[in-house]
């Protein structure tokens, strides 16, 4: 039962790992492997919570721009996390989606992807959108192809919305309700452009790696106090 006022779909941006490694004079990539366990922990506490999606940011069309050695270890990490959390992944019924073109990434990486979309994808639980080589701009433009090459000429808000990453290719995902970026950072860095003109930001100072359940517990008190007007009068 969903309890009053859960959030439905949680987007976060997870940032912050490479100030927690330097903090702790640990390689950048130590932090992100941190980040990935803060994931993991996130991931089972929606689920547990009764969050019907969750969307994280793990990899921007931006981050490309990073050093080969950060880039090629985040996609190191996610072949891990595949390989530890498949099992659990399942015990809790969470079925994996990815958002982004995927297609770049290096083959390792994009093989065990799809094949944990595939071993999850009768489960009915929790919705685990991973964005992947994401961009919201990148994104919209993408729809706007597809659309043209259907030979579209009239193109409605509805039409954009179905061709975007999170529309009929993936079951169509309800825009977010709430938007997290940790680290203290308040910008939403191209992040689900199109589909958080609606969502409520909340922002926290605690750094990804950190993040654990009690935390993101009060984060979603916060939203539950907003009162959400889309645009109208309350
Ligand atoms: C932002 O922190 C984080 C990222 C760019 C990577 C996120 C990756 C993970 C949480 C690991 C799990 C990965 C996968 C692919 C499942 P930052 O490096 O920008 O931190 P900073 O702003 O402190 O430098």
């Amino acid at each position: 039962m969903l309890e009053n006022n859960m959030p439905k779909h949680v987007a976060v941006i997870m940032d912050g790992n490479g100030r927690w490694a330097k903090k702790k004079n640990l390689p950048r990539v130590m932090g992100h492997n941190a980040g990935m366990q803060a994931m993991k922990r996130i991931v089972i506490a929606s689920s547990q919570m009764g969050i019907k999606y969750l969307t994280v940011y793990a990899f921007s069309t931006e981050n490309w721009k990073r050093s080969s050695e950060e880039v090629g270890g985040i996609f190191n990490l996610l072949v891990k996390y595949v390989n530890s959390e498949l099992k659990e992944l399942n015990d809790n019924n969470v079925k994996v989606n990815s958002i982004g073109d995927y297609e770049m990434v290096p083959k390792s990486a994009k093989d065990k992807l799809e094949a944990l979309i595939d071993s999850t994808k009768e489960n009915d639980g929790l919705i685990f959108n991973i964005a992947i080589n994401y961009g919201g701009r990148a994104e919209i433009v993408r729809g706007v192809n597809k659309l043209i090459a259907e030979g579209k000429v009239e193109i409605t808000e509805n039409d954009i919305a179905n061709n975007l990453y999170t529309g009929n290719e993936i079951g169509n995902i309800p825009d977010p309700d709430l938007l997290i970026r940790t680290s203290g950072e308040q910008r939403i860095s191209n992040f689900l452009l199109w589909q958080c003109a609606y969502s409520e930001f909340v922002f926290t100072d605690v750094l990804w790696p950190d993040m654990d359940k009690s935390e993101f517990i009060r984060l979603i008190d916060i939203y539950k106090n907003r009162n959400r007007r889309y645009g109208g009068r309350s």
